[in-house]
């Protein structure tokens, strides 16, 4: 588990490359943000993950694919701190080169390991704008950008035409641009997003993935979770398949797309 040294953002420049041909994340020197081992987590008796290696170069996007059940949310719940019910969690998680496998959610959060789970982390009660009114006392640090509403809205301009509508009336995309908005005031090191796809309209979907790779060209580290996988596949660098919690096949979104495990999922989960 060596951690390269850090010098330069590799993907900062390289705007975006969909395909990613030649399967260069963030290419072969930027530095491991996030590196997980020997992760496995267990519901009462039964084991929902059992996960050997893991990691994300910066400025990569990396996708976790997989059909319901898989153990997607499981892995990403469980690098974040989270857990549903009480999942037996053992293993290492490390953020740039930081374990912080101790540390609950609110921590990891805080030292910019950001989840926008399923439920999309949207507050329906109040507005656009107050949903993007995060506390200010995260600032920019090495690898850690803070955004501003201003930025977000940049982003996502539907949102800024939305501002004064409650959570509750969006669109699921909407509500989609909105958690994702959130997660990058806090100021990301990793982003990591369960299933953003999940009830969208097919041209949102390439839309939100879209905004993946615009993120990673700014050298941010995504991890990204989607039964989607014709859409995941086309903007990641790097693919896993997962399967009753365990990698069944991994590779660069080039040799992914010709992979028969790959395809049998494309045709098996694939909506859209
Ligand atoms: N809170 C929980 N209690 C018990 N079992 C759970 C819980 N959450 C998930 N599981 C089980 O763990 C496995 C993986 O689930 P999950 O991570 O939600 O899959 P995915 O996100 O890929 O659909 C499934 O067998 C699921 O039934
Ligand atoms: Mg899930």
């Amino acid at each position: 588990m060596s951690t390269s040294p850090s010098s330069v953002p590799a993907a900062a420049s390289d705007g975006t490359r969909p395909g990613a041909p030649g399967g260069l994340p963030g290419s072969a020197a930027a530095p491991e943000v996030l590196q997980v081992a020997g992760l496995r987590v267990a519901y009462g008796g039964n084991n929902a993950l059992d996960l050997e290696r893991l990691s994300l170069r910066q400025g990569e996007v990396l996708g976790v694919v997989g059909a319901n059940g898989a153990g997607k949310s499981t892995l990403v719940n469980a690098i974040a701190g989270w857990s549903r019910g009480t999942p037996r969690v053992s293993g290492t998680v490390r953020l740039d080169g930081v374990d912080v496998s101790a540390l609950p959610a609110h921590r990891r959060a805080r030292a910019g390991l950001l989840l926008v789970p399923e439920g999309k982390l949207v507050f329906g009660q109040m507005s656009v704008d107050e949903n993007l009114t995060v506390p200010g006392d995260v600032h920019d640090a090495p690898g850690r950008h803070v955004y501003d509403r201003e930025e977000v809205f940049e982003l996502f301009p539907r949102l800024r035409e939305r501002r004064g509508h409650l959570g509750s009336q969006l669109s699921g995309g909407e509500r989609q641009m909105l958690g994702i908005g959130r997660a990058l005031m806090l100021g990301p090191r990793v982003l990591m997003l369960d299933e953003p796809s999940i009830g969208l309209a097919p041209r949102l979907v390439s839309a939100v993935l879209e905004t993946m790779r615009t993120l990673a060209g700014k050298g941010l580290t995504i991890l990204l979770v989607e039964q989607n996988v014709r859409a995941a596949i086309e903007v990641v660098d790097r693919l896993v398949l997962l399967e009753r919690g365990r990698v069944i096949v991994e590779g660069t979104a080039s040799e992914m797309r010709d992979d028969p495990r790959i395809a049998e999922a494309y045709l098996g989960g694939g909506h859209g």
